[in-house]
Parts: C-alpha cells; sequence; structure tokens
C-alpha cells in the first residue's frame, strides 16, 4: 500500500511515495486523505459480467440513451419497446435529464451577462443494492419456495435455474461510467470557470462509492491527473457524525419510525398496483406457494439492479407500462414521506447544505445566527478546508441527501400531497426526474449588465434587458440538465420565464429556511410518530 497522490501537501507536510500512512496514524489530516479507511462502509464485488455470452438483446431499434453498453430496449407486456421502463425507475433509473423539464422555458444566456459561479451537488452513480436492501432478500425467498417443491413455469421459468449475482454497496462499471460522463459533460459547459492560479477543493464521503464517484467525475472533468488540479476533501460519513453531504447520519430521527411514513404510503400503493401481477405471477409456478406482493415488488426491483450490474435483466419483461409507471410513484411516495415535505426531518437532513451555500454565497463563513448547527463546524469556519474563492464548488452526495437539499431549499414544487391511492395528475416529485443514479443540481451565479427581463421577447432580435437599472446577479437552478422555475416555489423571486431568482433575494429567503428546517427538535425531538398526511412543511 502507497499513499494515494490525490491530495496535494499542504504546508510543510511532507510525504515519500511508498511510506505506509493509515488514516489516524499519519500527519496528514483526515479530512485530506482519500485512502479507504475505518468509514470506508461495507462493500462486497459482484459476479463479473458476461455480456457477449449471455445477450438476448437486440430486441428493438432504440434505447432511450445512445451508446449505453447495457440493455434498456428489452420489450415490456403489451409493448414491443420497453426502453420507458428504465425512465420509470425512482432513483433506480440510469441517469437522464428530466425529458420533460420542470415547467419553465430555458434560454440562451443574454449578450454580455456572464456566469461567474458554478456550485454542483452530484449523486453517486449506478451501484449494486445496500446491505439492507429487502431487493436482497430475494435469492433466499426464491431458494425457499425451489425448495418447497415449487416450481416456476411460462415466462418465470428462467427463475428455476437463476442465481443473484450482485454485489452489495459499490458502483457498477455502469455507475463509473456515468460520473466520467457527466465530468466530461460539466468540464464542457463549466471548464473555464476553472481558475488553474488558484487551488480548488472537491468535496465527497468517506464510503467507496462516494468517493469513486468523485473520482471518476475529476477525471472526466480534468482527465487521468486531475490530482494535479483539484484536492479531494473527504467527509466522515458515519452514524453521529455532522456531514451536509450525509445529513442523515446526524439526525436520528430521519432513520427511525419517525420518518417511515413514506415507506408505510409506499407499500400501501404498492398492494394497490402489483395486486394483477401478483395474480399473474401464481399462476406461473406450481404448487400452489404463498408468493405475495412484497415478493413481486422485489422481482420488479431485480430489474434496474441487474441491467445496471450485469447489462441485462430477464425481470424487466415481466411488468407491463402502468406496472412500471406504479414503480416510479411508489419510489415517489417514499421519498415524499421520509426526505420531502411530508417528513418531519425532511428540511433538517438538507439543511447542512444551505448554511454552507449561503455562506459560500455571500463569501464569508457562517455566523451562529445563519446557523452552523447541522455543518462540521470545525471544517466550514477554516478557508483551508471550506474556501470561498473558487468558482466551482463540486460537491457529491447521496439521493435522499439531495431531496432533502431541495426540501430545505424551499422548492414546494416538489410539495404537492401525494394520495396512496394513485398519482395525481401533472405530479411534480418525479423521482428519476430529481435524483436518478448520477442525478445532479447545478447552481449557477449569473451577473448581468442590467436587470434581466422577467418576460423575455418572442423576436429574436429584441433586447433581453430592462431599458435601465443597474448590474444585477442571479441565481439560475438546473436540475439534470433543466431549469427549475425558482418563482414558482419562492414568491419572492418573482414570476419569471427564465426561472432565475435575484441572488439577495435568493439569500434572504434561504436564511429564512435555515430556521424553517427546526433542526434540532425535527432530529432530536421525541414527539409522536407523524401520520402519512400530517406532516406537510418538511418539518416537526
Ligand atoms: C500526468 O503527469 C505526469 C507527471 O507529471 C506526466 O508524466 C504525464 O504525462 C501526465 N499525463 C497526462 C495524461 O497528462
Ligand atoms: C491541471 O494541471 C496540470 C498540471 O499542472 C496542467 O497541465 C493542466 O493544464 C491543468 N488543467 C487545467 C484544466 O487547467
Ligand atoms: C468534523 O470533521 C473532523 C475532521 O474529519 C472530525 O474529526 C470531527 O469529528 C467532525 N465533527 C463532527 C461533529 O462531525
Ligand atoms: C415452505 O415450507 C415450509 C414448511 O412447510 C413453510 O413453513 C413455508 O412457509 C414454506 N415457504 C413458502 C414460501 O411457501
Ligand atoms: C404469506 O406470507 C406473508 C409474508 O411472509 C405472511 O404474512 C402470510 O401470513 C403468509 N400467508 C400464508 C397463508 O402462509
Ligand atoms: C462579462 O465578462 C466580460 C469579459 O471578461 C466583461 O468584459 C464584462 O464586463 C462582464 N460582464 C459583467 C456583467 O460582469
Ligand atoms: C418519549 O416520550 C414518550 C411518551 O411521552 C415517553 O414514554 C418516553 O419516555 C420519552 N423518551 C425519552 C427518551 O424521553
Amino acid at each position: 500500500m502507497h499513499i494515494s497522490s490525490h491530495f496535494l501537501l499542504l504546508g510543510a507536510t511532507a510525504v515519500n511515495a511508498g511510506v505506509v500512512k493509515l488514516r489516524g496514524t499519519s500527519k496528514i489530516p483526515d479530512y485530506f486523505q482519500t485512502s479507504y479507511g475505518p468509514f470506508a462502509g461495507p462493500t462486497e464485488a459482484g459476479s463479473a459480467p458476461f455480456l457477449a455470452q449471455t445477450i438476448l438483446a437486440p430486441f428493438g431499434q432504440h434505447s432511450y440513451v445512445p451508446n449505453t453498453p447495457v440493455v434498456t430496449d428489452v420489450p415490456i407486456i403489451g409493448e414491443n419497446d420497453g426502453a420507458d421502463a428504465f425512465k420509470n425507475m425512482g432513483n433506480l433509473s440510469p441517469y437522464m435529464p428530466n425529458p420533460s423539464g420542470f415547467g419553465v422555458k430555458e434560454y440562451p444566456l443574454p449578450p454580455g451577462t456572464n456566469i461567474t459561479q458554478m456550485h454542483m451537488v452530484h449523486r453517486h452513480g449506478s451501484r449494486y443494492p445496500t446491505s439492507s436492501a429487502s431487493v436482497a432478500t430475494f435469492p433466499d425467498r426464491v431458494a425457499e419456495l425451489l425448495g418447497n417443491g415449487t416450481r416456476f413455469t411460462g415466462n418465470l421459468a428462467f427463475l428455476n435455474s437463476w442465481k443473484y449475482q450482485l454485489g452489495k454497496e459499490e458502483l457498477t462499471a455502469l455507475g463509473r461510467q456515468q460520473l466520467f460522463d457527466s465530468g466530461v459533460l460539466n468540464w464542457f459547459d463549466y471548464g473555464r470557470l476553472y481558475d488553474p492560479s488558484s487551488p480548488l477543493i472537491a468535496r465527497t464521503t468517506t464510503q467507496v462509492r462516494m468517493l469513486q464517484s468523485a473520482e471518476n467525475f475529476l477525471n472526466g472533468f480534468f482527465g487521468p491527473n486531475w490530482t494535479k488540479n483539484v484536492t479531494l476533501e473527504v467527509l466522515i460519513e458515519e452514524t453521529g457524525f455532522k456531514n451536509p453531504l450525509a445529513g442523515d447520519k446526524a439526525c436520528p430521527n430521519n432513520d427511525n419510525d419517525r420518518s417511515a411514513a413514506g415507506d408505510w404510503a409506499s407499500t400501501q400503493w404498492q398492494e394497490k398496483y402489483l395486486k394483477s401481477a401478483t395474480n399473474r405471477f401464481r399462476q406461473s409456478m406450481t404448487g400452489n406457494p404463498n408468493w405475495t406482493i412484497e415478493d413481486t415488488y422485489n422481482a420488479q426491483t431485480m430489474c434496474p439492479y441487474e441491467t445496471v450490474g450485469l447489462g441485462y435483466s430477464p425481470f424487466c419483461s415481466l411488468f407491463t407500462r402502468e406496472e412500471w409507471l406504479g414503480f416510479e410513484y411508489s419510489i415517489d411516495l417514499s421519498y415524499y414521506g421520509g426526505n420531502g415535505f411530508a417528513s418531519p426531518t425532511g428540511r433538517a437532513v438538507g439543511v447542512g447544505y444551505v448554511e454552507e451555500l449561503i455562506a459560500r454565497l455571500q463569501h464569508h463563513y457562517s455566523q451562529p445566527d445563519e446557523g452552523y448547527t447541522a455543518i462540521n463546524e470545525t471544517l466550514d469556519t477554516s478557508p483551508t478546508t471550506f474556501p470561498f474563492n473558487q468558482n466551482l464548488y463540486l460537491d457529491f452526495s447521496h439521493d435522499t441527501t439531495i431531496f432533502s437539499m431541495l426540501t430545505a431549499l424551499g422548492l414546494t414544487q416538489f410539495g404537492e400531497f401525494l394520495p396512496t391511492s394513485g398519482p395525481p395528475p401533472n405530479r411534480q416529485l418525479v423521482v428519476s426526474h430529481i435524483v436518478p443514479f448520477a442525478g445532479r443540481f447545478n447552481i449557477e451565479v449569473i451577473k448581468a449588465p442590467r436587470p434581466v427581463l422577467a418576460r423575455r421577447s418572442e423576436d429574436p432580435q429584441a433586447s433581453d434587458y430592462e431599458s435601465e437599472g443597474d448590474e444585477t446577479t442571479y441565481v439560475h437552478l438546473l436540475m439534470n440538465q433543466r431549469t427549475i422555475p425558482l418563482g414558482r416555489s419562492i414568491t419572492e423571486c418573482g414570476e419569471r420565464d427564465d426561472g432565475w431568482c435575484e441572488l439577495q433575494t435568493f439569500i434572504k429567503v434561504q436564511k429564512e429556511n435555515i430556521a424553517k428546517a427546526k433542526f434540532e427538535e425535527s432530529c432530536f425531538g421525541n414527539y409522536s410518530i407523524p401520520v402519512y398526511g400530517d406532516i406537510t412543511t418538511g418539518a416537526i
């Protein structure tokens, strides 16, 4: 083992390549160590794929992501092109830009206007199931049935000899690709914001997939010598540690029954939308075994996981389009009640990032009255670990924490009540549009010489600026490459067709949002378990 070259050496600490340094014993502060340490989290390698031998494709003409190595055009029941199924897998959808946008027009920048900063938060890429995922119990369930003498028939016959080949927790090859591709994309979009004369800090967490996601992104962004361009800061991801990129770890009530209403709601919905599939499945097995709705749900969940781990999954084609739409909604309910406005800890888990964003936008460290309840005060009050002189802020996080960041930012666009009976028309909360694998948001800071018209002219020759006024700075929030209309959630931003918000207005509103999270009470309070639908503000 030798010292990773991933960190720049700050100060006088000298390290000889080849010297063994373990986390905790090194002179290098732990937040600059990029070797896998005691907080790396559990992982397990999966079987190596063998797609050249096992491929049943091609099935159709198009797969929704061009040039992707995994097979997403599997036919589903009632259709000959299954690609749409992959757009409806919630947080398990492979990365895609939201195909329908968030309900606002998107414009090129008016001439004379400059993007001066970009604040990104990026989810890790496609991974194997987490250790606690119920899908990982599915192989035991199948083995139990086979052991009891059941045999599968028809389109389930493959289960008679099926083997579970997924690993745990770590990025799949597709996950690495997604982050690399995103690094390339972000390089194309924002490369010029990088200042080679000034050191850059990017931040991730200690979990293996988080570290590897950041590394793959930076490799895509800067190339293989990226360690010469950026220092990766690695925040401890472990229960009890304050880490805005893994906000649940310092919020006990996010991990107990007080935030479980979303999972309850999801189960209610699963019992409805998978009833007919469960009956269908029962007809394809002998011996009348006790095959449950939960079994069907786990079978459906195998599809996205096997696809991103092995390249193809026979489970995908066992479901109809309606059932894939139902799958998406089952995940939407879970996020709404667990991490969004229907969760008592929805805002609290994401509020640490809001505190950090305000500090970065104002170029000064948080003051107690602005709140540093949810941040690591040691790291976030030092220019070494929390600098303000960057034009690019690259952070890596998890789906649930990112969802909570959006809740903490007050994006009530995603706060509509979701009934367990089925999706309301035109709902905005679609998890695959928000935190698919490798999902990300980019907050651009845009400086304009004069105020930009709230209503852009239809005439391409007309000026985009108001006829008078001073230099004005705006915030533009993109989620997966599509604009979020800030005025729709934050009335102070005004109804602008470009979705932007004036910077000082945005900062003022976000300062108010810190208090709205009620961090201490929501995360640590001994309150009775809320019933689904009781909480609507993302806090207790
Ligand atoms: C990376 O840096 C090393 C050492 O400075 C250099 O030899 C190598 O050519 C660089 N590689 C690339 C791809 O720039
Ligand atoms: C990254 O650092 C290397 C080595 O100093 C340098 O050659 C390269 O230009 C830098 N990349 C950018 C985008 O500035
Ligand atoms: C803050 O980060 C430092 C450096 O990793 C760590 O030692 C400390 O325990 C963290 N504090 C909290 C409250 O998480
Ligand atoms: C398998 O058989 C055992 C013993 O009869 C029974 O307890 C169990 O519920 C059966 N499992 C399933 C999945 O039917
Ligand atoms: C079927 O399995 C479910 C879940 O394991 C269990 O709750 C239920 O009692 C079982 N039903 C029968 C008839 O065994
Ligand atoms: C945008 O950048 C250009 C080139 O650096 C500069 O001349 C111009 O003044 C900038 N505009 C604003 C509004 O800052
Ligand atoms: C929490 O509240 C319940 C009900 O009021 C009470 O029984 C319990 O002792 C309290 N727990 C703690 C840790 O205060």
